[in-house]
């Protein structure tokens, strides 16, 4: 491969006294804070999955250059499981969606068996796409808007025109090609590929870490799309560290752990981040008293005063967690006193390549993902969800619509956003902007013409790409 894309696989000069990869922030891990918490974490949430993966720079050019991009395209875009969509997005025979990443475009459909098949969204005529535009839709079969050919729901081919005029138009020959589709905690996930890896394989240590997170079991409370001016990875990558939280994100280091977040990779395809709540930044000189933790915290009416009051031998996490389950299980009707004070309160984000991240903690209970539009390296499409319990004993809720919002909009358009958080999300993506223009002109520039990563902190960044260039190469990909 061009060398102006290749990360070496060499370490550094290990300059430090430490062995590489073992410095950690001081102060207490997260693993000394929740093995301390009155209803400790389950064992998932327990282990570490750490390994010094060299200090190599990285190309920027790996996130500006169409030649890249277009490997990327045929290598990892058609090649990798992606999540389309939420099953409840189809719940009727008829419903579809329709799913785009770069110039692919695929619909996915509910059967009237009930099973759901995925398409190329093309007519086979002359190529127009039976579905115009992304998200949902319902229809009885799928009738192309040019020339009204029509398939029914399960691809074969239902009717032509003026049949007449195509006696070689094979009903057999003319089924509407089929996307490979896998479902995984209420998510349907779509394959280009003719012949991928199992869904279950390719999960990895998931489906066990998730086991009693019920994904299936939730419904999409919010759902906010944003055009990004940057590279889908550029864009990723910001979620994948919490080293920027100090200068981009101060307000956040009176109540998250930011420095001692813990980082863990299993096999090429996830990736994990386990930051804990109701704590000082270790950054901070002046640390906050347990009480006014909870009070930064958690801002409630005076008639939860009483409630969040930090007695003798309470911790802010013990009176945060005890007071979100109650209040939680109240707004979502759901019974949370399964959970551990962590899975309560702590941010517990996974990454699964190329471009899935989930939170499966209950406060917050976000999926993202991050697309590229078209065939620009420097454009990407950036979807928040919000994920909450179905309520015990209650229908489950429609999914709420996709709002759009501009390049230079707030978040805080958004009905329903909270406006803290929001702010944080608007400090992100403004970062992103600057970010992908910095890239350009250190190109252009021709001075320093990579990223420099921290050891631990950036691991993953790390970790993703070289999984990139696994299937770029096309090496050998391990669950
Ligand atoms: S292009 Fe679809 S019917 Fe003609
Ligand atoms: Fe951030």
């Amino acid at each position: 491969m061009n060398k102006l894309f290749t990360m070496s696989t060499m370490p550094g000069d290990g300059t430090t006294s430490l062995v590489s990869g073992e410095a950690r922030c001081p102060g207490p891990s997260v693993q000394e804070i929740v093995g301390a918490d009155a209803n400790p974490p389950p064992s998932i949430l327990t282990t570490q999955s750490y390994e010094f993966l060299g200090d190599s720079d990285i190309p920027v050019a790996r996130y500006t250059d169409p030649e890249f991009f277009s490997r990327e395209m045929e290598h990892i875009w058609c090649k990798t499981w992606q999540w389309a969509c939420r099953e409840e997005h189809i719940p009727e025979a008829g419903d579809n969606y329709v799913y785009e990443v770069g110039p692919y475009s695929i619909i996915v459909v509910r059967q009237r068996d009930e099973t759901i098949k995925a398409f190329v969204n093309s007519c086979l005529h002359r190529g127009t796409k039976l579905r115009p535009t992304e998200g949902e839709g319902h229809s009885n079969d799928l009738r192309c808007p040019y020339h009204g050919w029509t398939w029914n729901l399960d691809g074969s081919l239902k009717k032509v025109p003026c049949a007449w005029d195509f006696p070689h138009v094979v009903p057999e020959k003319f089924h509407l090609p089929e996307v490979a589709i896998g479902l995984w905690g209420g998510f349907v996930f779509i394959n280009l590929d003719t012949d991928p890896m199992p869904l279950q394989d390719y999960l990895g240590v998931l489906p066990e870490h998730f086991r009693d997170w019920g994904m299936a079991d939730r419904y999409v409370e919010l759902h906010m799309a944003k055009e990004l001016p940057c590279n889908w990875k550029t864009a990723q990558e910001a979620f994948l560290e919490s080293y920027h939280v100090i200068e981009t994100h101060p307000q956040l280091m009176t109540g998250v752990g930011d420095a001692n977040v813990q980082y863990d990779c299993y096999g090429d395809h996830v990736s994990r981040f386990y930051a804990v709540g109701g704590v000082n930044s270790p950054h901070l000189e002046k640390p906050l008293s347990e009480q006014d933790l909870v009070n930064m915290m958690l801002v409630g009416d005076r008639s939860v005063l009483d409630e969040l009051t930090v007695r003798p031998g309470e911790t802010a996490r013990l009176v945060m967690a005890r007071f979100l389950r109650r209040t939680l299980a109240d707004k979502y009707l759901a019974d949370l006193s399964r959970f551990s004070d962590s899975e309560i309160i702590d941010t517990i984000e996974y990454h699964l390549f190329p471009n899935m991240i989930l939170f499966p903690g209950l406060s917050l209970p976000m999926v993202y993902r991050f697309r590229p539009i078209g065939l620009d390296p420097n454009r990407t499409l950036f979807e928040i969800l919000f994920l909450r319990p179905v309520p015990d004993c209650k229908k489950r809720p429609e999914p709420a619509p996709a709002v759009y919002v501009k390049e230079n909009e707030s978040y805080s358009i958004v009905p329903g956003m909270d406006v803290a958080f929001a702010m944080v999300y608007d400090q992100d993506t403004n970062n992103l902007r600057s970010q992908q223009q910095g890239f350009l002109n250190a190109l252009h520039s021709g001075r320093k013409v990579a990223q420099t990563l921290g050891n631990y902190q950036e691991v993953r960044i790390r970790h993703f790409n070289a999984t990139v260039d696994k299937y770029v190469k096309d090496e050998k990909i391990e669950p």
